[in-house]
């Protein structure tokens, strides 16, 4: 268990022409909060998208607990990806409740999971409005609370950060940071911009032109 780590090992992809990434590689230790910065184009959604399993590489391998990643591994992650990915007409905790039930909980579990963390996040005020009435930070919360609904094993966040007020970016950093919440051994993966936020996980690591720099 303490050994439980995601490898993104020697991963590389081409859209065509463009080379998105050349032979990334960096771990991810249960428990660990990886901070992953690049600017506009480096790689980072590419990356998040292999690490999850949605997107497949050219080379290389992703692996949780030292196995290749399976469906049944990619159940077990949670995700936020950057074009987010809420139903806008769905209600907060009717969404939240049916991802869980997507995930295999019982109505009793989704329901105290959509409790949980709407709390935790401050959103709790707003579980019976619609998503798209809320404010982009406020459905980036809900966004952040769809990801961990499930109790995943796995976290994979796509610029978590990006349009919160420091308000929001102090509530959703603590979350992260949180051991107790579920897992103690979870893993985290989150790029970002680079902005002072980003400077916050365990470990940093970054792309430039496709390549991995100083990650680890
Ligand atoms: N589906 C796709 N088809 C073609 N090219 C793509 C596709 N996805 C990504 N790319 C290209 O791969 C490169 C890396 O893109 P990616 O979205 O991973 O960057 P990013 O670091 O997330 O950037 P941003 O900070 O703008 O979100 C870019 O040159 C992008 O245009
Ligand atoms: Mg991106």
């Amino acid at each position: 268990m303490a050994d439980r780590r995601l490898e993104i090992d020697g991963v590389s992809k081409r859209f065509g022409d463009v080379v998105a990434l050349t032979e990334m590689a960096f771990d991810v230790r249960a428990g660990e909060i990886f901070g992953f910065v690049g600017s506009n184009g480096a790689g980072k959604s590419t990356t998040t998208r292999i690490a999850l399993g949605v997107l497949t590489a050219d080379a290389g391998e992703v692996r949780w607990d030292g196995r290749p990643l399976d469906l049944d591994t990619r159940r077990r992650v949670g995700y936020m990806p950057e074009e987010r990915g809420l139903y806008p007409r769905m209600k907060v905790a009717e969404q939240l409740a049916y991802l869980g039930r997507l995930h295999g909980m019982s109505v009793p579990a989704a329901a105290a999971a959509v409790a949980t963390w709407t709390e935790r996040l401050g959103v709790a005020g707003r579980r019976d409005d619609e998503v798209q009435k809320l404010s982009l930070g406020n459905q980036q919360r809900v966004q952040l609370a769809a990801a961990l609904v499930h109790d995943p094993d796995i976290l994979v966040l796509d610029e978590p950060f990006s349009g919160l007020d420091p308000l929001a970016v102090d509530i959703m950093s603590q979350v992260l940071r949180e051991a107790s919440c579920g897992h103690p051994g979870r893993p985290r993966l989150a790029s970002g911009d680079g902005g002072p936020e980003q400077t916050d996980g365990d470990n940093l690591g970054g792309t430039a032109g496709g390549n991995a720099i100083g990650a680890g």
